[in-house]
């Protein structure tokens, strides 16, 4: 028996297994014997979580030195105060998506070439993954996710839609914060100047012309 035959045979006795509580499993494990142990296994996984969520003062060594090599920093995002404690060294797209819990700002090359990152920083663009989050004491941040108000989409987001400004839509959050914060930067008015203005905006996808079409078509409106 080959071993991709063997494990197909493996596998369908445990499903058999499983499925029927009279078929003893390998080594004589039941549905109930495996139900059991993966009840176990989960509350196992679960634990260092739960441990991690303690109170400082329970917390062992490890946690408390990391603790202790954390700043807090207060900044606005979508206009809503955030205290935070973060490293020294995390980056303002890390705190953003991991700390804040707001993914829509995405990380392409995390080196500042590709503008995936894009935020708002006191009404200007910023590539998220060159800035540390502590330079940001104070600040302004506006993400993708605090574009739209009152439940209406940012003109530049419906833009998008209309124009079919995307493919995967990895790139977009980034293109849609550039392209806004281009409304109110001093950018010539032809398409070779919105081209040049979001250069540091790279869309794997390659929808450059209609994303040049949605970029224009808000600006003409305004
Ligand atoms: S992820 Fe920041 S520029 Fe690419
Ligand atoms: S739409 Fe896919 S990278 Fe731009």
């Amino acid at each position: 028996m080959t071993d991709g035959v063997a494990s197909e045979v493996l596998l369908a006795e445990e499903t058999d297994c499983i499925e029927n509580s009279s078929i003893p499993c390998h080594g004589g494990l039941s549905r109930r014997g495996f139900l059991k142990t993966l009840g176990a296994t989960g509350i196992a996984a679960a634990t260092p979580s739960l441990a991690h969520s303690l109170p400082l003062a329970q917390e062992g060594p490890a946690q408390a030195a990391e603790a202790a090599h954390t700043v807090s920093i207060h900044m606005k995002v979508n206009g809503v105060e955030h205290a935070l404690q973060v490293e020294p060294r995390t980056v303002l797209l890390d705190a953003l998506r991991e700390n804040l819990n707001l993914p829509g700002t995405k990380k392409g090359c995390d080196h500042g070439q590709c503008g995936a990152c894009t935020v708002h920083v006191n009404g200007r663009r910023v590539n998220s993954c060159l800035s540390l989050a502590v330079m940001h004491q104070g600040d302004e941040i506006t993400t993708i996710e605090g574009l739209e108000q009152n439940g209406e989409l940012h003109p530049m987001q419906a833009a998008f839609l209309e124009h079919d400004a995307f493919q995967c839509g990895y790139c977009t959050p980034g293109q849609i914060m550039s392209a806004t914060a281009l409304l109110k930067e001093p950018v010539g008015e032809d398409d070779h100047a919105v081209r040049e203005s979001m250069s540091g905006n790279i869309c794997r996808c390659g929808a450059y012309q209609h994303i040049l079409a949605a970029v224009q078509s808000v600006r003409k409106q305004a």
